[in-house]
């Protein structure tokens, strides 16, 4: 069965991922797709509302992006959020003019009052605080809407056409600074649109299992494993679709953190599949020797793995489908927009091989954002410790031993790592990524009678939403003696422990 489907356009602002993913945490499917989708596209896709986003222009720009016309006539709800607004309320013959010195201008945390008699805000308190930002403002509301919110400056914070089920709102109800953002957008898919929430994971499990097995017959599947949540979940999900029909090469590059290739590999162990590890540290190893130059570690990392891959698959025979870990903010990332300037290259383990015969891509997580894969990943049965796992680069422990990797700094590293791991752990506390760094630096240190010339550890503990930015944690100082207490002592080799205090940006969250 079809779920109920909503359809955002995207007029080039930079919420349309976080309005796709405040809607699914509705229950609510939803896709992101250019604001210029041709009618017939909209109406094939067959939404029960339609959600305008914001965007960077003003909609009287020449060259303003524009919805297609017909959109309006569609029987369909709309709700345009602040340039969406905008231009629907422009569209349907309401003026947008440039705000003018004293009015209307506003911009971040603004109280608003709202008309609790309208069913966007029916139930909600009649005043609460909106985040804004927009320099235009509607002089004149189109025929048939009303006002139904203002703020102190901007007397149409918000309008409404009941009969047509039209609604547009100046502020953002998607982000968190707007207090009952996830209530208004509520009130639009349940009460507006007259939805139910039929999207679950359980729900989405078994249409996928189904799918797969009608795309894939009684073809092979190969995929690169690489032991991260994307990856794990896309492995999971094809195994109970096509049990011993999927093979996994996980490639193990020696650069994981400590114990790491066998919990991936223990997480797989009763599952019906072909699971074929591979032990490549040594080649990693020889290849990085000597290398100090961070670009240079991931471009080795990044070939050596596709080398190590299809190697091992050329041993396996015709190979039907090659799948993939892709998710949906890759997706949407591709689908249009100016790119974001390359900071790191970043390699990601199964990166398209040239070499592996096979006729098509299966790309099964491609609908889903990252918190469900997570939750389709505990539907499917994985540990918590794969499904709830921080992040973790490609190129691995390479890109946190600054300068040279060698065996000996990989131990070292790997110890104090697991250290900060399970204290954090043990503290009960889960920053968004948390990690050891093996510094390039040795300094003079006392231990018992002698002196010690040995490395300084560097722990870094982020929060963070989207990983664009972040903000260094404030960790506990008992939590932080206790990490650096334990490292000199346990391990070998270290005789300093430094914390991290930079935010990003300036700095990266990984050091290299
Ligand atoms: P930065 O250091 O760019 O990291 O602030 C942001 C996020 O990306 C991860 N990261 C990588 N992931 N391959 C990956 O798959 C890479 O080369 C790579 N470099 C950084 C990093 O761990 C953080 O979560």
């Amino acid at each position: 069965m079809e779920n109920e489907r909503i359809l955002i356009l995207d007029f080039g602002g930079q919420y349309d991922r976080l309005i796709a993913r405040r809607v699914r945490e509705q229950h609510v499917y939803c896709e992101v797709r250019p604001g210029n989708l041709p009618l017939e596209e909209i109406r094939a896709f067959g939404p029960r509302g339609i959600i305008f986003t914001g965007g960077p222009h003003s909609v009287y720009e020449p060259g303003a992006p524009e919805a297609d016309p017909g959109v309006f006539s569609l029987g369909v709800p709309i709700l345009g959020i602040c340039y969406g607004c905008q231009l629907m309320a422009r569209a349907l013959g309401g003026q947008v003019i440039p705000a003018q010195e004293d009015t209307a201008r506003e911009y971040g945390k603004t109280d608003t009052a709202f008309d609790t008699a309208s069913p966007l805000f029916r139930g909600l308190p009649e005043g609460s605080v909106t985040w804004m930002s927009h320099g235009d403002y509607m002089a004149r509301v189109p025929e048939g809407f009303t006002v139904i919110a203002r703020s102190k400056s901007c007397p149409n914070a918000a309008i409404g056409d009941d009969a047509r089920r039209f609604y547009g709102v100046q502020f953002h109800p998607e982000v968190r600074h707007t207090e009952q953002g996830t209530g208004i957008l509520r009130r639009f898919l349940y009460d507006v649109c007259g939805l139910t929430g039929d999207w679950t994971m359980e729900d989405y499990r078994e249409t996928a299992v189904k799918a797969l097995r009608e795309k894939i017959g009684d073809g092979r599947v190969l995929l690169a494993l690489s032991g991260g949540v994307d990856s794990s979940v896309c492995a999971a999900l094809l195994s109970q679709a096509v049990g011993n029909r999927l093979t996994c090469v996980f490639v193990d590059h020696g650069l994981l953190r400590k114990d790491e290739g066998d919990l991936v590999e223990s997480a797989f162990a009763d599952r019906p599949l072909n699971f074929l590890r591979v032990n490549a540290a040594d080649r990693f190893l020889r290849r990085l020797a000597g290398v100090r130059q961070p670009e240079q570690k991931r471009k080795i990392i990044g070939e050596e793995f596709i080398r190590v891959f299809e190697e091992e698959s050329g041993k396996l025979g015709r190979m039907d489908f090659l799948a993939q870990g892709t998710i949906y903010p890759d997706v949407i990332e591709s689908g249009g927009g100016a790119n974001a300037a390359v900071i790191k290259s970043h390699h990601n383990v199964g990166g398209l091989p040239e070499d592996v015969d096979f006729r098509e891509i299966v790309e099964p997580l491609r609908l889903l954002f990252k918190d469900e894969v997570r939750a389709l990943g505990r539907e499917l049965g994985l540990p918590e410790s794969l499904v709830s796992r921080q992040p973790f680069p490609g190129p691995g422990l390479a890109i946190r031993v600054i300068g040279p990797v060698t065996r000996k700094k990989l131990v070292i590293l790997r110890e104090a790592d697991a250290i900060f791991r399970e204290e954090t752990a043990a503290a009960g506390l889960a920053p968004d990524q948390y990690f050891a760094v093996l510094t390039n630096l040795r300094s003079v240190g006392v231990m018992g009678d002698g002196r010690s010339y040995d490395y300084a550890v560097a722990l870094r503990a982020v929060e963070t939403e989207d990983f664009m930015t972040a903000d260094w944690a404030r960790l506990p100082y008992d939590l932080l003696d206790k990490v650096s207490r334990r490292i000199v002592n346990e391990v070998p080799g270290v005789n300093r422990v430094l914390y991290d205090i930079t935010s990003k940006p300036p700095a990266t969250v990984e050091y290299e």
